[in-house]
């Protein structure tokens, strides 16, 4: 795993110390709270709804058990005993007090965390997939330039006031799990023909009140140039993006503007420019990154494979556990374990400090030392031996984190909503509660198989509704709160928006008209096999609409 140098360290602790004074200067009332506002976001503190939020960056997802310790430290001492983990793979705390969070900032700096470039108008926390360095299925390892993206971005001087935020995504595998084409640029790791890598690079995509696909707009960058090429797109949004209007400033709507083919032709002008400076990445520096991220050795582990068959066969919830909850390994007797932080009726994402200090423990028994966070909420380990599945199942079960729903139903992608957002128009959590709770019987969830649902709060989308299979969306009627439902949406290498069904719900009848939807695919599809999405493609809306509005359908 990456570890920070001392110019890192040096860098995190100085932003440490003017943080304190900033927030002291705010509590003596010497800066207003609109004077103070850039400082705190400039170190991921948020105002809500009730109180303050301290949104920490995990770098690409990637934490050790020491961080994952300090991180339950901090919910235990600072916060009330659990800590949230988002889409953008990082950690939320809810309930900080003002004059904590510099020893909370202090806290993690001992241990290389931050809250740098996780709010403001910056390029944020770069993400990417969560099984980076394990999946069988991997072109390259998307952490090496994920890092050397965030060395580029965090001081970078031109690019400190964008127009609006700016979230890059990488994905080093065949399957996309980083949603790259939902981010301002995605990019796609790709074996070039003369045996290097290189970046197929998409541009524009984002979610929010007018969601977009990102555009491709070069194909096999040259890793050493990579560098170069983003400049040249962050220049070109800098210069052209609208800083008149807020909801017009993001990328997306400068690539919607003024075309795909001129944007091209500025970005390659000012690649062509940027190019022929300095910014080349030399090979020995991405060599000595890579190295950071290479594999643990990992041990022989062969001989347990047979023991695991036998296991599974004896237990039935863990044989589940492991068909659901596991992702193929590189290395044949390893794989990736999702630990779901989605118990039938709970809060999507939550972890209370004793689940994070068992799984920190787990990760140091059992995984190398590793954990990642996903964008769907969840935490990974991601290299285990297969003979160790069963004790980490069995440590699992005891903190109430085996839940065996990953990909399915209940595996919910929910925002805050009004619980905790200003911004919300209503609540989404207790939504994705009563949904679990109702469809949350195992074989209720494997009956109804892959499906990605998720919830926002507000059309801002930070829960992703657009790209849920089923989306809902929060939205206010005079007052009422109503949930509209999207269906269709997809946030992997095909991509697509979903598109809304009909008029909202009041909370009371959301979860039979999510019931209704899904019974209806399930009496439609071809066989078992075929995915809510892949019925949804092949059908289109029609029978889902007859099933929700009947009476408008006699009407028509
Ligand atoms: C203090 C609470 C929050 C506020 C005020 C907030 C605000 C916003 C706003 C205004 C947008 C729309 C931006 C745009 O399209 O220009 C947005 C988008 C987004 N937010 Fe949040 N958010 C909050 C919490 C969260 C949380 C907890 C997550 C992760 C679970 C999250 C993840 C995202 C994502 C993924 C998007 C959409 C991606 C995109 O930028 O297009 N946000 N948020
Ligand atoms: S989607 Fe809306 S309600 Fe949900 S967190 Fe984002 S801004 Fe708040």
């Amino acid at each position: 795993m990456y570890r920070y140098d001392e110019f890192d360290a040096a860098f995190v602790n100085q932003r440490v110390a003017q943080f304190r004074s900033q927030v002291e200067r705010r509590v003596s009332g010497e800066l207003t709270e609109d004077e103070f506002k850039p400082l705190r976001l400039m170190n991921g503190l948020y105002l809500q709804l009730h109180a303050y939020m301290l949104r920490v960056a995990i770098p690409y997802g990637s934490l050790d058990s020491r961080q994952l310790h300090r991180l339950a430290d901090v919910a235990t001492k600072y916060d009330r005993g659990y800590a949230h983990f988002t889409t953008r793979q990082n950690v939320q705390y809810n309930w900080p007090s003002l004059s904590d969070t510099p020893d909370i900032l202090q806290d993690l700096a001992e241990v290389d965390m931050h809250a740098i470039q996780t709010s403001g108008n910056c390029i944020r926390n770069v993400t990417t997939d969560h099984f980076a360095g394990a999946a069988h299925d991997e072109v390259a390892d998307p952490r090496v330039y994920a890092e050397i993206i965030r060395q580029w971005s965090s001081l970078h001087p031109e690019f400190s006031f964008l127009p609006r935020k700016f979230k890059i995504a990488i994905n080093g595998a065949k399957q996309d799990r980083a949603a790259i084409r939902v981010h301002d640029i995605g990019l796609q790791l790709v074996q070039l023909t003369d045996g290097g890598v290189g970046f197929d690079v998409y541009v524009g995509g984002g979610q929010g009140r007018t969601p977009m696909i990102a555009k491709l707009v070069a194909e096999g960058v040259a890793e050493q140039d990579i560098l170069s090429y983003l400049e040249a797109v962050l220049r070109v949004y800098n210069l052209y993006g609208r800083r008149d209007n807020k909801y017009k400033a993001r990328i997306k709507i400068l690539v919607h503007e003024t075309g795909l083919e001129q944007l091209k032709a500025d970005i390659e002008a000012e690649y062509a420019h940027v190019k022929s400076t300095f910014l080349d990445i030399p090979k020995e520096e991405i060599e000595r990154i890579d190295a950071y991220f290479a594999m643990p050795k990992l041990r022989d582990a062969s001989a347990g494979v047979a023991k695991l068959a036998e296991t599974r066969a004896r237990d039935a919830g863990f044989s589940q556990w492991v068909s659901q909850n596991t992702h193929g390994h590189k290395v044949s007797d390893h794989v990736s374990v999702t630990v779901s932080l989605k118990p039938v009726g709970g809060v999507p994402g939550d972890a209370t400090a004793e689940q994070m200090h068992l799984v920190a423990d787990l990760a140091s028994q059992y995984g190398y030392d590793e954990v990642r966070v996903s964008h769907a909420q969840n935490l990974v380990l991601p290299h285990v031996a297969k003979e160790d599945l069963y004790a980490i199942y069995q440590a699992l079960v005891t903190v109430d984190l085996a839940e065996a729903n990953v990909g399915l139903v209940t595996d919910i992608i929910a925002c805050p909503g009004l619980d905790y957002c200003a911004l919300a128009n209503a609540r989404s959590i207790p939504v994705a509660q009563d949904i679990s709770e109702r469809l949350g019987a195992i074989e209720r969830q494997k009956q109804i198989g892959d499906l990605k649902l998720n919830i926002s709060g507000c059309i801002n989308a930070c829960g992703h509704h657009h790209v849920g299979h089923i989306g809902i969306l929060g939205v206010d009627r005079k007052g009422e709160e109503l949930y509209q439902i999207t269906l269709g949406g997809s946030s992997d290498e095909n991509t697509s928006i979903g598109a809304i069904l009909g008029r909202g719900f009041p909370a009371a009848e959301l979860t039979d008209a999510i019931e209704a939807v899904i019974d209806t695919y399930i009496g439609l599809r071809l066989s078992d096999d075929e995915r809510f999405i892949d019925a949804y493609r092949r059908v289109g809306p029609k029978p889902f609409k007859e099933a929700l509005y009947p009476s408008d359908q006699k009407a028509a």
